[in-house]
């Protein structure tokens, strides 16, 4: 795989990247999470079978990974994968973020009343999960982004915690946010135009944008136009651009993109995220496959040459985003 510029960064990054939200824990909210990892769900299983997606994404080409400290043992499993395989910078880039804890102990449902992560995004926070990703992922940790920013959590009002941020920037760590809901757009432009002593705080941005919900296109433009470096997560909306959609709601759709995954001698999950990575605005587009065989379908993207853009071939796909992020509150854990 190529490498490009990530924003005006100054760090090199591959057109696709790995996500560990699946592969670094045993409770995921992705459709089919559980029947895809299989039985053996334990620390050691769910190791070795990160190990083999890793190494097959290594072997792919690809040369950006995305994790958090709240995806169960994903920092660490990284980590581990990256010192046995003698994998040093700049040959790697490694994205984190904090700001949610992991709670769920190992487990794929919780108790009522409890929560697979708990969201806080205070400095105290801030400085114990900073410490916590650098043991884990030692020499690596390039990016450190807030998990799911959003206008309600105040973060982005936080006069300590963005102060904090802005001395990790001087010593040399991109700094960059993730952000989710309805209202991605308005936190993206409200995190743009953030400066720390007269520099701008973010490096990069990582947000949902795909063929379902396009709410942040404009925004990541801007923040495109800014110079930061933008990810898109999702882009296959949690496996409801794939195969395994069965929703008799959602056939028609799926007819349209098997025929154009036909067309180009891809699977539909393939034509999902060829239209984000079509994006002018985009840098980064995760892949979220736990399966190898999802994975290798995944980057065949990469293959497809849009003979018009996806945006028209795929107009009557986008959902408002009120409505679409409903249905993902709605996805359950698995
Ligand atoms: N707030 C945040 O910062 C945030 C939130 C969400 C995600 N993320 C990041 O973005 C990454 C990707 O997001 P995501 O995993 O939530 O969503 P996603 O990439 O839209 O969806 C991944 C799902 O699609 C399935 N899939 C992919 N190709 C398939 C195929 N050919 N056939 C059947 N199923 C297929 C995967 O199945 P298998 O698992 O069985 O392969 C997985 O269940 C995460 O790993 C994480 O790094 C960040």
């Amino acid at each position: 795989m190529d490498l490009y510029e990530f924003g005006d960064n100054e760090i090199f990054v591959t057109k696709i990247g790995l996500g560990m939200a699946a592969l670094g824990r045993p409770g995921y909210i992705n459709l089919g999470h559980d029947a895809h990892l299989g039985e053996d769900k334990s620390v050691e299983a769910m190791q070795n079978h990160a190990n083999t997606v890793l190494d097959f994404a290594w072997q792919k080409g690809i040369r950006y990974f995305d994790t958090a400290r709240s995806y169960g043992k994903g920092e660490q499993f990284l980590g581990d994968w990256m010192l046995s395989n003698q994998i040093h910078e700049p040959e790697i880039n490694v994205g984190s973020k904090w700001g949610y804890t992991y709670t769920a102990d190992w487990r794929v449902q919780v108790d009522d009343g409890e929560k697979h992560e708990v969201k806080e995004h205070s400095l105290a926070v801030l400085d114990r999960q900073l410490v916590e990703s650098q043991d884990a992922l030692p020499g690596h940790l390039d990016l450190y982004q807030i998990h799911s920013a959003t206008l309600e959590s105040g973060v982005l009002d936080n006069q300590p915690v963005l102060e904090r941020l802005a001395e990790l920037r001087n010593d040399g760590m991109l700094i960059g946010l993730s952000v989710s809901g309805p209202q991605q757009a308005d936190v993206i432009q409200k995190a743009i135009a953030i400066n720390i002593n007269g520099s701008r705080l973010f490096d990069s941005v990582q947000a949902t944008w795909n063929l379902l919900e396009q709410s942040a296109g404009a925004a990541l433009q801007a923040a495109s136009n800014a110079g930061l470096g933008v990810i898109i997560k999702e882009a296959v909306a949690n496996g409801r651009l794939t195969p395994s959609n069965n929703d008799p709601k959602f056939m028609s759709k799926m007819l349209k993109l098997q025929s154009a995954a036909k067309q180009h001698g891809v699977g539909v999950d393939a034509i999902a995220l060829a239209a984000v990575i079509a994006q002018p605005f985009v840098d980064i587009t995760l892949s979220g496959a736990a399966q190898m065989g999802h994975l290798a379908s995944n980057i065949e993207a990469l293959s497809v040459e849009w003979q018009a853009d996806p945006l028209e071939i795929f107009a009557e796909f986008a959902e408002s985003a009120a409505d679409y992020w409903s249905h993902r509150s709605g996805l359950s854990w698995n």
